[in-house]
Order: C-alpha cells, then sequence, then structure tokens
C-alpha cells in the first residue's frame, strides 16, 4: 500500500473541481427512464437534490438490466442458514421472477406507488424478494430489525403509516426460535394506524396463528400468484421519490426515519463497489450484516445487486453456529472475494478461537479483502484479523443518514497506507471539517465535531420522514453550512480521519445503534425509581454495553436485585433484546453538578477504568466514591 500508487487523490481532486461533473460521470453507470436535467439543483428540497428532472427504478436496475444484459443464470443472491441447515441459491432469472411475482401481490393488496411497506423479517430471501418488490411498484419500504421490541415496531408503524406489513413467523437466533408474530400483534394493538392486511410466512420452527380478515399466509398467496402467472412491472419513479426510510435511534426514544431517495442511492452505491471495495460484476461479496441495518440495505440487497454480483445473505452469527469457522466455511464454500462486517464479529471469533486455528481448515484463496464498519474498529481486532487472515484489513465510517461510507480507505482506487484508528480518508462527495463550538475549523490533530460541508453527496438522506423541522433542528442548526455527524474526532496532517465517540447520547452496542435516553424513559418508567442514568461502559466482546444506574424513590424497601431484575427485563420489553441490557446498578445518588447534570463522562470514566479528575463544578464529591464501589462490586461476565 504506497500512497503514490493510489489514484485517491486524483479522483478527490477531480470531485473538487466539478462535483457536479464527478456525478454526472457517475450516474452514467445506472440505466435512467429519463436523464436528469440537472445534476445538482441547489433549490431544491432543504440542502438541495440530486439528479432533479430523472426518472429511474431501483429494481430494473439490480434486476433487470442485468437479465437482459446476459446474467440470467449467475447466481444473485446466496441464502446461507446454518440455523436452518439450508444453502440455496437464486439465479438473477429467479430472483426477477420472484420479485416480479410478489410485486403483483403487493398490487393486488392495493399497494401504489409512494404507499409505505413495513417489512419484519428474518434473514430470509422474501425479505430481499420483499424490498426489491417494493421498489419495483414504486412503495417505500421500511424494514424494522427483528431484535426490536414490539413497541418499537408500533412507533415504527405509526410514523410510516403502512398499508401492508409483511412478517414472518418467527426468526432464528442462534439455538434459539424468536417467535416474531406475538410481537407484531401486540405492535399492532399499540400502535394507532393499523395496516389494511399482514402477509406472514410461515417458517415450520414455529407457525403462528393467523388473525382472521387481516393476516394472509404468504405460501398461499404466492401459490395463487403463480397459478394464475401474476407478474408487475417497473414503475418509473423520480429520482427524488423516497425507495426507502430506516428508522435509527435519534437522542430521544422516538427514532428518526431517515428516507433514501432513489437516484443518487443508485448512483453512489454503484461507484462505490468498483471505487471503494475494488469489486468487479460477476464477483461473489458477503456483507456480514443484517437486512434491517443500513449496512444490510445497501451491502446485502443494493449495491452488490446494483454492480453484478452475487451476494450473500447469511442467517447465522460469526460463532456458535456452529463454530468459530462459521465466516471461514462460508467465504470457501462460495468463493466470497470480499467480507463486510462489523469489528464485534470478529472480536467474537478472536475470543473462541485467538490463534485462527479454524481458518487453517479451509481455502479462502479466493478472499481478498476484510471490510469493517458500524463502530469504532480497535487496533487489536484490526492487527489479529491481518494476522490470521493475511489480507488487508480495512476500517470505514459511516452512518445510517449517509447510507455509504464517509470516509475509508478505498482499494478500488488503490489503497493507502493503513494507520491503525483511523478510518482513512475522506471519499468524494464529502468535505469533512473538524470545528469547535463556535463553528470554527480546527488545525490537524486537535479534536472537535466532526462535521461535512454542504449538499451532502447522492445517497445521503434528503430529510427525515415528514420530519423537515427535526432534519433541520438535528443535523443542521448547530454548525451552519455543514451537516453535523454527532462524531467527534479529529484529522491528522495527512488528512486521515479520527472517528473517536459521540458526541450525543447514542452508543454503539455489538455494532447496534442505541439511544440511552430512550433507554433512560424506560427505566424511569417503573413504579420505584426515583431517578436514572444509563450509560454506555466499555466491553470487551461488544465494544460497549449500556449500564443503568437507578436511584430508588423514598419509603421503597424491596430488595434492590429485585427491582433491578424488573429493570431488566422491562427494557427488554420496551426496547428488545438487541438492547442488551443486563446491567442495572442501585446507588443512593447520582453525581451532579451544582446546577444538576448529571456527570455521566466521570461516571463513565470511572466505571471503563480510565483515569478521571474531580469535576470542579461538583455539588458532593463523596457520590463519586459510592458510585466506584457500585462498579466494583457489579457481576462481571
Ligand atoms: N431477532 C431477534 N433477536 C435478535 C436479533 C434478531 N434479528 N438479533 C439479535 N437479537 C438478540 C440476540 O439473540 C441477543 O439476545 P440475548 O440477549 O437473548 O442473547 C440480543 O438480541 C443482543 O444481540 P447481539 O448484541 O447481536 O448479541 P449476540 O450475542 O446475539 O451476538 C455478535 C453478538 C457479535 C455475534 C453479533 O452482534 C454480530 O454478529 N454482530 C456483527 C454483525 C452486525 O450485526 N453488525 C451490525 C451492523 S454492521
Ligand atoms: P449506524 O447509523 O448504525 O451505522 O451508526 C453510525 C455510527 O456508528 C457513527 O455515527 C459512528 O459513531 C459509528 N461508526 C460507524 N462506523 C465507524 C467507524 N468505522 N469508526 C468509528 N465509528 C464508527
Amino acid at each position: 500500500m504506497d500512497a503514490r500508487s493510489s489514484r485517491y487523490q486524483d479522483v478527490y481532486a477531480q470531485w473538487q473541481r466539478s462535483p457536479e461533473g464527478f456525478w454526472a460521470e457517475a450516474a452514467a453507470g445506472i440505466d435512467w427512464y429519463e436523464k436528469p436535467k440537472k445534476i445538482f439543483d441547489p433549490s431544491a428540497g432543504i440542502y438541495g437534490r440530486w439528479f432533479v428532472g430523472a426518472t429511474c427504478n431501483t429494481c430494473y436496475n439490480a434486476l433487470d438490466r442485468h437479465v437482459l444484459a446476459g446474467r440470467n443464470d449467475q447466481p444473485a443472491l446466496i441464502y446461507d442458514s446454518p440455523v436452518t441447515n439450508t444453502v440455496k441459491t437464486f439465479t438473477y432469472g429467479r430472483l426477477l421472477s420472484e420479485v416480479q411475482l410478489l410485486g403483483a401481490i403487493l398490487r393486488e393488496f392495493g399497494v401504489e406507488k409512494d404507499d409505505r411497506v413495513v417489512i419484519y423479517m428474518p434473514m430470509i430471501p422474501e425479505a430481499v424478494f420483499a424490498m426489491l418488490a417494493c421498489a419495483r411498484i414504486g412503495a417505500v419500504h421500511s424494514v424494522v430489525f427483528g431484535g426490536f421490541a414490539a413497541k418499537e415496531l408500533a412507533t415504527r408503524i405509526d410514523d410510516g403509516r403502512p398499508k401492508v406489513i409483511l412478517s414472518a413467523s418467527c426468526g432464528i437466533e442462534g439455538a434459539r426460535v424468536v417467535p416474531y408474530k406475538p410481537l407484531l400483534d401486540e405492535a399492532i394493538n399499540l400502535a394507532r394506524h393499523k395496516p389494511q392486511a399482514c402477509m406472514i410466512f410461515q417458517r415450520p420452527q414455529c407457525e403462528a396463528a393467523l388473525t382472521a380478515g387481516r393476516d394472509r399466509d404468504w405460501r398461499k398467496v404466492w401459490e395463487n400468484a403463480v397459478n394464475y402467472a401474476k407478474t408487475s412491472e417497473c414503475v418509473p419513479v423520480a429520482a427524488t421519490d423516497p425507495l426507502y426510510i430506516l428508522y435509527t435511534s435519534g437522542t430521544t426514544g422516538i427514532p428518526k426515519g431517515v428516507v433514501r431517495d432513489n437516484g443518487g442511492h443508485m448512483v453512489a452505491l454503484k461507484w462505490s463497489m468498483q471505487n471503494f471495495y475494488g469489486i468487479s460484476p460477476g464477483e461473489v461479496w458477503w456483507s456480514g450484516s443484517d437486512i434491517g441495518w443500513v449496512v444490510g440495505h445497501s451491502y446485502i440487497v443494493y449495491a452488490p445487486l446494483f454492480h453484478g454480483c452475487t451476494s450473500i445473505l447469511y442467517e447465522g452469527k460469526p460463532v456458535g453456529t456452529p463454530d468459530a469457522g462459521a465466516f471461514w466455511r462460508l467465504i470457501a464454500q462460495h468463493g466470497v472475494v470480499a467480507l463486510f462486517t462489523a469489528p464485534t464479529a470478529f472480536r467474537a471469533i478472536k475470543k473462541e478461537d485467538p490463534k485462527g486455528t479454524f481458518i487453517g481448515k479451509y481455502d479462502l484463496s479466493k478472499f481478498r479483502t476484510l471490510f469493517l464498519a458500524g463502530e469504532r474498529a480497535d487496533p487489536p481486532t484490526i492487527q489479529w484479523a491481518e494476522e490470521v487472515l493475511n489480507v488487508p484489513v480495512i476500517d470505514h465510517w459511516w452512518q445510517t443518514e449517509t447510507g455509504w461510507c464517509i470516509a475509508g480507505n478505498p482499494v478500488g482506487l488503490g489503497a493507502l497506507p493503513v494507520r491503525y484508528g483511523s478510518a482513512c480518508v475522506p471519499m468524494p462527495g464529502y468535505a469533512i471539517d473538524i470545528v469547535d463550538e463556535a463553528n470554527k475549523v480546527q488545525p490537524a490533530n486537535k479534536i472537535g465535531s466532526i462535521v461535512v460541508k454542504l449538499p451532502l453527496p447522492p445517497a445521503c438522506f434528503p430529510t427525515l420522514w415528514q420530519q423537515d423541522a427535526r432534519f433541520k433542528e438535528s443535523y443542521l442548526a448547530e454548525f451552519p453550512g455543514y451537516y453535523k455527524t454527532a462524531d467527534a474526532g479529529y484529522k491528522d496532517e495527512d488528512g486521515y480521519v479520527y472517528v473517536m465517540s459521540r458526541t450525543d447520547d447514542i452508543i454503539n452496542v455489538a455494532g447496534h445503534r442505541l439511544s440511552t435516553g430512550g433507554m433512560e424513559e424506560v427505566l424511569a418508567g417503573h413504579p420505584d425509581v426515583a431517578e436514572c442514568a444509563v450509560l454506555g461502559i466499555k466491553d470487551d466482546l461488544k465494544g460497549e454495553v449500556p449500564c443503568g444506574f437507578i436511584v430508588l424513590k423514598a419509603g421503597v424497601n424491596r430488595p434492590p436485585s429485585d427491582i433491578e431484575r424488573e429493570i431488566v427485563a422491562l427494557v427488554r420489553e420496551k426496547i428488545g433484546p438487541v438492547a442488551a441490557f443486563k446491567l442495572a446498578i442501585t446507588v443512593a445518588r447520582l453525581p451532579k453538578t451544582r446546577s444538576g447534570k448529571i456527570l455521566r463522562g466521570t461516571i463513565k470514566k470511572i466505571a471503563d477504568g480510565e483515569p478521571w479528575t474531580m469535576p470542579a463544578t461538583i455539588d458532593d464529591p463523596v457520590v463519586l466514591d459510592e458510585i466506584g464501589s457500585a462498579l466494583s462490586a457489579r457481576p462481571r461476565r
């Protein structure tokens, strides 16, 4: 990896000279019905819109055009599910006919262009068919991750107001079968908005009872559609029309509905496959994420298909399905050339197989690159992966809001030297600054808020679903002229970006983005709790885990351990198992400043065993000793 042999600097400079020229060229990789009248229109939308006047169809670009171009028999999707002992390959031709069929079914349910469809499904091929079928008929999908509880699903139903919900009877989490249908029923009960219909995919591991008049059996509807040879055509949509809504944690309990458009999304993702990831059409690509997350949307489903690749859909875990060799088995069996996952997956493998002995059992000769994102990639994990795999390990930084990489090491343009702890350099489209509270640009190596100059590049969200004001307030107001990433960090003298922490209450647990504010709302809802604080503390496996401190109301004389158990169960019930909330600690008081602000930063440092200094503004210093003692008495995993 030599900076001089990389084309990165030239390509980034080309974008700086002419952003519109750059994206116009990238747009040639997409098939349009009508070409854009304007590459970028600064007067449209909140900060301008990309590819205004163009019409297109995302599903056409993912499937139809590849079939027409001769990829009919090439595998498009390989479903590999060790938890059900299944490997199933769908060629581009087969995937297209499944999606045409499901598009027709959705149309018969009354779903029209712009209608929303909620997809609450495990990692099965039908979930991918569902996303593409929505795209085909111009409907807007809203995929909800299976690890969320009914209340979270209900919030998303009320915000998106779907006409139809697509779901399955259960998910399979390692050895555990998780019934989805009771969660769906409860969510629909809780929600004010009621869908017109639900289509349920019955899995033999746990069949669900269907609600008469509302629920339809997926397989029966499918068989009927096959018998009548139902099909659907691609509906041309505006490049600026929404393709999907994906909810992500905000600073309050109410999630933010990130909107993705059709045109910009296709252009940026298609560009990224060759230029960032260095993948050629026809190659086998694997993103070991979940379709419920942005990584799953962009790199399990859309980007690899826009690029004519074969994408793997993996229903399993890095360890335990059946062992710490699962990833290597998949790479060898399917000829995977690159894997994209979260560092936490590698920490899990490293913990079980520190010497990487499983690797020797498999032929990984086709495997070229490992990409990591979703949380800060800790240097020991990167170094371990480099050693055992003997391939470049590439960290890159992005967010649900952007839909693709903000900064990373562009393997496709020629990799730059790796600097451990850095997500590397900004991608074309992103001009990154580090600013202080007064929006003043900071010099190299000085930590501050990481911000991106407006306009954001194609694929980034134009707004939040039906919440323009919240979009402006949350992302554009604090640093005028910039998009606030809510990440803090610095750039070194060569422009390498170091992403260190969030500036809000978001924590990253096993690569999953969660709001501690949302958890505090749950804790505060317990009848015995007077006050609480939730913060993320260091965890060897998951990077961070939430830890809740509670102060009980005066007069409560039940054993604190009972209340702590109830609190843990309450977070699981209200937010879901994905919150990984297992630690509630009762304390007599919370440390506060004299103005009443809880000293979260100091508590976190004590919990993480980092050096800390007594805050000058603290009300009563003794409280920190009490917190320290409560933390040292906590159960260790
Ligand atoms: N449906 C239902 N429950 C789910 C779920 C789903 N789709 N996904 C996770 N859960 C549950 C898990 O079973 C677990 O439940 P438990 O508390 O009963 O054990 C809980 O939510 C927490 O999940 P997670 O934090 O993912 O922990 P885990 O122990 O199941 O797995 C890893 C840990 C590291 C193996 C896993 O997080 C992983 O593979 N992560 C890397 C890939 C990734 O998902 N990245 C995110 C976006 S890039
Ligand atoms: P999500 O929206 O779930 O993708 O989470 C986005 C957040 O995850 C970012 O704002 C960062 O805080 C964190 N993140 C993602 N990738 C990285 C990375 N490579 N390095 C550091 N933090 C990251």
